[in-house]
């Protein structure tokens, strides 16, 4: 949601940011806009688009040489998307420009007395009353300044900024919005996410809450909004490759992730199972055996696709681990004054790692005295360093807005969690365990078949450009990939969905079921089979059109439909990992056949930092 970048050193300013923002582009594409501070004045283009429409403007034509600056990549939270609301955005005179991701909540009230006292504004941006108060509170100390400013803010902000006297640092500071130094050699950046900076240097540091930094080309020196005092950080250095944060031959960054599932499923069990001993290892986990035995029911918070993995994972624990689930969107659990005590573990569930409700809806948990589980992809995100446990599931940098690898390796870890926990508590053997191992080991060449039928999924969707509106129906433990199926569609080709329930057809969606409304079965089998194909009956009998997702060699179904997905044969508890995939690709080429903008949809944003 909004991302920003700041850069210092040798470099033209204005090319390190543009490149930056190309790859921070995934959380917001309204508008953007580049700052550097350019012989003692500020240089600002910014305008209304997405990057390769304005690129003229903030690249080609940037006439400057600057070393010192910083952009924005914007995601509308006040104020529509238009130039004047771009960011940076700058005080009265021009002194000093400000990106900031998040939602300043009390910018009325800071902006009635800003204007009172003669600060002019140009935006109806909450963003901008950063600005003016930084000009409010300068005279001569741009760091005291943002100190004294940071403190009249409520709500979220991760802010970089820079003056047109100070050519010679950026200072940057979060609250409850993410934000990270990269430290390179002779050159410094600042950024929402690493991915921005890959590039460049893989050496973060990630700052956390109430604190700030100055960046100058040499040294960056940290210290904290409430005290004022310096403080201490160390650095990591980050594992991702930056080749994974390209397109590689791929048209899209999400059919490149579709395709790199088969890999994200090795990186996620790689070395936490032992075949040999029937025994699942997590060792980040971090959770204590009393904690985990404890536990008399588990609540799974999410957001999104997220949410969809955790409602998989409530049939795989309820499954495995006879443990009662429930599942809870994460912007419904922060304000319903949830059933959850200490007896409680609560799983939360997060791509980013930084979606708003979900980091609410874990302090709400904690709160109460439940203990919290991370199932986490992106490394020290805010989610991280809030949980009291943590499931890292290494699906590398997602780029495309709707998430499809990060889903896959989430399952996977799921899975893992269920097969252990189960395991723990003896309600399935060593044997079993041993047998699941030896499956899940195959199943990135079983997700290669059917990613080998690219082809005659796009001859597939090929049929189904016009349609105005979709069912997907699946059953146990594939209900959940029906929803996940139905939203995939929806988000990327503005086609509505809907997902449900097979069996509950006959209970209001059948009344839908005409020769306009195509209906999407996963009737892979499982013992729910009969029942689903008896459900499909009803739907053929109403002349739906129907296709279907079904297991290898299944001739039933070819009495219903010839339209049919093939996947190879897997155990149940593997079916949603398998099953999703076809229906990820179906979804992506019913868009790209639309003509539509697969990797950024509109009105999306890939990490939702608002509420
Ligand atoms: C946004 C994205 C979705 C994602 C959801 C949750 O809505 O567009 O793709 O599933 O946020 O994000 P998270 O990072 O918490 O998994």
């Amino acid at each position: 949601m909004c991302g920003i970048i700041g850069y210092i050193g040798v470099k033209p300013a204005n090319e390190v940011i543009f490149d930056g923002l190309t790859k921070l582009e995934y959380r917001g594409y309204d508008s953007a806009g580049i700052a550097v501070v350019d012989n003692g004045r500020i240089h600002c283009r910014k305008d209304i688009g997405k990057l390769r429409n304005i690129r003229k403007l903030l690249l080609d034509e940037f006439q400057s040489e600057s070393t010192i600056g910083i952009g924005h990549t914007r995601w509308a939270t006040h104020g529509r998307p238009s130039a004047f609301n771009a960011h940076p955005h700058g005080d009265c005179h021009t002194s000093l420009m400000v990106a900031h991701n998040g939602i300043i909540e009390n910018f009325m009230a800071l902006r009635r007395q800003l204007i009172e006292e003669g600060h002019k504004f140009v935006s109806e941006t909450d963003s901008e009353v950063l600005a003016h108060l930084i000009e409010k509170y300068y005279n001569g100390d741009l760091k005291k300044a943002v100190l004294e400013a940071t403190k009249k803010v409520e709500g979220a902000y991760a802010i970089a900024v820079i003056h047109k006297d100070h050519p010679e640092e950026i200072i940057c500071a979060r609250k409850e919005a993410p934000l990270l130094v990269g430290l390179g050699n002779g050159e410094n950046f600042v950024a929402s996410d690493v991915t921005a900076i890959l590039q460049y240097t893989r050496k973060v540091i990630y700052l956390e809450n109430f604190e700030a930094a100055v960046v100058k080309r040499d040294t960056v020196e940290f210290f904290s909004l409430e005290s004022g005092e310096n403080i201490v950080k160390e650095s990591t250095t980050v594992d991702w490759n930056p080749v994974a944060a390209e397109k590689g031959g791929f048209s899209h960054f999400m059919l490149k992730e579709i395709f790199e599932q088969p890999q994200v499923i090795r990186n996620t069990i790689g070395g936490r199972t032992s075949e040999e001993e029937g025994k699942i290892y997590l060792e980040e986990l971090g959770l204590t055996g009393p904690d985990i035995f404890r536990a008399q029911r588990i609540v799974m918070v999410a957001c999104g696709t997220a949410f969809y993995a955790g409602c998989v994972g409530k049939y795989l624990i309820e499954d495995l681990v006879r443990i009662p689930v429930e599942c809870d969107l994460a912007s419904e659990f922060r304000y319903r004054s949830p059933l959850v005590d200490g007896n409680t573990l609560v799983i939360a569930i997060s791509q980013s790692g930084e979606t708003a409700d979900t980091l609410a809806a874990v302090r709400e948990a904690k709160s109460r005295g439940a203990k919290v589980l991370g199932i986490v992809n992106a490394k020290e995100s805010s989610l991280t360093r809030e949980v009291d446990g943590l499931v890292y599931i290494h699906a590398g940098p997602e780029i495309g807005v709707a998430s499809t690898k990060a889903y896959i390796a989430m399952l996977t870890a799921l899975t893992l969690l269920a097969l252990m926990l189960g395991k723990i508590r003896s309600v399935i053997s060593s044997d079993f365990v041993k047998e699941k191992i030896r499956e899940l080991k195959v199943l990135p060449q079983q997700i290669e078949k059917v990613l080998e039928q690219k082809d005659k999924i796009k001859e597939i969707a090929a049929n189904y450009l016009n349609y105005k509106s979709f069912l997907f129906l699946g059953r146990g433990f594939n209900y959940p990939t029906a929803l996940e199926g139905a939203l995939k569609l929806k988000e990327i080709s503005y086609i509505h969905a809907e997902g449900y329930a097979a069996g509950e057809m006959k209970h209001g969606p059948i009344a839908l079921i005409d020769s306009e409304m195509p209906v999407m079965a996963i009737v892979t089998q499982s013992d729910l089979y009969d029942k689903t194909i008896s459900n499909l009956k009803e739907v053929q009998a109403r002349a739906g059109k129907l296709m279907a997702i079904a297991t290898e060699g299944d001739t039933q179904i070819r009495h219903l439909t010839d339209q049919v997905i093939e996947v190879p044969k897997v155990s149940d508890i593997f079916s949603p990992i398998i099953n999703v995939v076809p229906l990820q690709l179906f979804a992506y080429f019913v868009a790209d056949l639309r003509g539509l903008d697969v990797d950024q949809p509109r009105n999306l944003a890939k990490s939702v930092t608002v509420e």
